[in-house]
């Protein structure tokens, strides 16, 4: 049954991330400084901010793929650290700047990657999530053939491969054209709507946040300084759309 915005709303929200005061430090960069915050079964989150702000490592470190200098992350209600197989095969990512393995072919990543997941019947899944993600004809080619936007396409269509229950985009829509960035964007709320998947993804794209966004979070400088839906974050900055915020934040110190 295809649930409604307004089903999804009456349900009692199921806290499926929580961070508890992350903190990454490189060597001269605090690149997250005390990140707290809950997010919710079926929920697309949005992490904004302007370049450097932190949201790559934010998000590498609710994959464990970095490990915090202090803080923890919780999923599913477990430590991240301490149950990291049971929490990551029910999660995935993408991010264009991860790279696959460039000799093989579109479909070779995608069975090597069911094959790491163990999906069942994969061959039908395989062919599913490349019809879905529109590079179906592209089954053979190699993969260091494939443009930015189709490859971006197929991290997408790999990152869907073992049915995540969070599924972590970094820049999803960076590379698309508009036409195939809108399907992206339908895409995500039909996983959010139809199956409950929760959504934390990065964008530059302020009107793109804006409108798939049930929630987001600003982060300037490795610290949160907004939470909430779009339209109470822009309500705090007394704006009235998410780009003016983002320049208001870009050009000052912080909230003025
Ligand atoms: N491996 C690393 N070693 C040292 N510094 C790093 C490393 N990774 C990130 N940083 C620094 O941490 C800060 C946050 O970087 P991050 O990539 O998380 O930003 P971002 O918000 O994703 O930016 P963008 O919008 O450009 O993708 C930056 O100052 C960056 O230089
Ligand atoms: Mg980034």
């Amino acid at each position: 049954m295809k649930e409604t915005g307004l089903a999804r709303k009456v349900l009692m929200p199921y806290p499926v991330l929580q961070a508890n005061r992350l903190v990454k430090k490189f060597k001269h960069t605090v690149a997250v400084n005390s990140a707290s915050f809950t997010v919710y079964e079926g929920e697309i989150l949005g992490l904004l901010g302007p370049n450097g702000a932190g949201k790559t490592t934010l998000m590498a470190l609710l994959l464990d793929l970095l490990t915090p200098t202090s803080g923890t992350v919780s999923i599913f209600g477990m430590e991240l650290r301490k149950n990291r197989e049971k929490i990551l095969n029910q999660v995935n990512f993408s991010s264009t700047y991860i790279a696959m393995p460039l000799s093989l072919t579109v479909r070779e990543n995608m069975v090597f990657f069911a094959m790491l997941y163990h999906v069942p019947d994969y061959e039908k899944r395989i062919g599913e999530l490349l019809a879905l993600c529109e590079i179906d004809h592209l089954t053979n080619c190699l993969t260091r053939e494939l443009s930015t936007g189709q490859l971006s396409r197929l991290n997408l269509a790999k990152a869907m491969l073992n049915r995540p229950k969070i599924l972590f985009l970094d820049e999803p829509t960076a590379s698309l054209d508009p036409e195939m960035a809108q399907k992206v964007r339908d895409l995500l709320k039909n996983l959010r709507d139809t199956l409950r998947c929760t959504v934390i993804y990065t964008s530059h794209n302020m009107l793109e946040i804006e409108q798939i966004s049930d929630r987001i979070i600003f982060l300037n400088r490795g610290e949160i300084i907004a939470d909430g839906t779009p339209r109470q974050v822009m309500e705090l900055y007394q704006k009235r759309n998410l780009e003016e915020v983002f320049l208001k934040v870009a050009r000052g110190p912080g909230i003025q």
